[in-house]
């Protein structure tokens, strides 16, 4: 299988959780679009009332096309679940997240929901977190200020040698979220402990949110040669 059938067999396997009544975060990216599809066609069939919540405009865009009902957080701000990708995933169930550059409004989604399955293929799997460089988005007022506190803490903290760019354009112009903000990509290359890095992250004024999803993803469904395994944090 290669790796865009495993992501949607990863999808595929998680629509079976929806059902009549619940309320449903949709996260961003391809795997996140296989969900968003096969839901679709499922509530249309089964005639099902479901309501979701969108992570991202290019998410609300694909689920308005296809006739979801959607809603906002501010006007369902307590979800059942939230279905949505990873960048990579250890097996303490850690995720970094923002490829797509969603995630601020992913993680603010996601910890409004009871439980997260992370749907992916295996190649997100890894025993450490790192190689996939963490985004960190920041505010724009002081950006240049923002990156050296984080520059000097991952000296602190012993990173070698960090890369850490500002996320651009296909055009070269700097990369905005939706929230209107900037993000850096940090190459650390490994992350030895994801919940220390969180920590000083956070507490580095001028971030606003970081790629690190801990404690947060309760569900794997991750598609494989072998079929789509399923595992849950215990
Ligand atoms: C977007 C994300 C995505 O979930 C992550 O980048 C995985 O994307 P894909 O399913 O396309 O591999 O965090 O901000």
């Amino acid at each position: 299988m290669n790796v865009e059938d495993k992501k949607k067999a990863a999808a595929e396997h998680a629509i079976k959780i929806v059902a009549n009544g619940l309320k449903i975060g949709l996260g961003t990216g391809s795997t996140a679009n296989y969900f968003i599809e096969a839901a679709a066609v499922k509530v249309k069939r089964e005639k099902l009332d479901v309501v979701f919540v969108p992570t991202s405009a290019q998410t609300y865009a694909l689920a308005q096309k296809l006739g979801m009902n959607l809603k906002t957080l501010d006007e369902v701000p307590f979800l059942d679940f939230t279905v949505d990708g990873a960048d990579e995933v250890d097996s303490s169930y850690r995720m970094i997240k923002g490829g797509g550059g969603a995630l601020l409004r992913e993680k603010i989604v996601a910890s409004s929901s009871r439980f997260v399955i992370c749907i992916c293929d295996d190649s997100k799997k890894v025993d450490v977190l790192g190689k996939f460089p963490l985004p960190v988005e920041v505010s724009r007022w002081g950006v240049n200020a923002t990156a050296w506190k984080i520059e000097r803490m991952l000296a602190h903290l012993g990173y070698e040698k960090p890369r850490m760019r500002i996320r651009a354009t296909a055009d070269g112009k700097p990369f905005i979220t939706e929230s209107g903000n900037p993000i850096f990509d940090l190459d650390l290359k490994a992350i030895p402990d994801p919940e220390k890095l969180e920590g000083y992250l956070a507490n580095t004024a001028g971030v606003i949110d970081t790629g690190l999803f801990i404690g947060i993803c309760g569900i794997i469904m991750m598609g494989t040669d072998n079929g789509v395994v399923e595992t849950a944090r215990k």
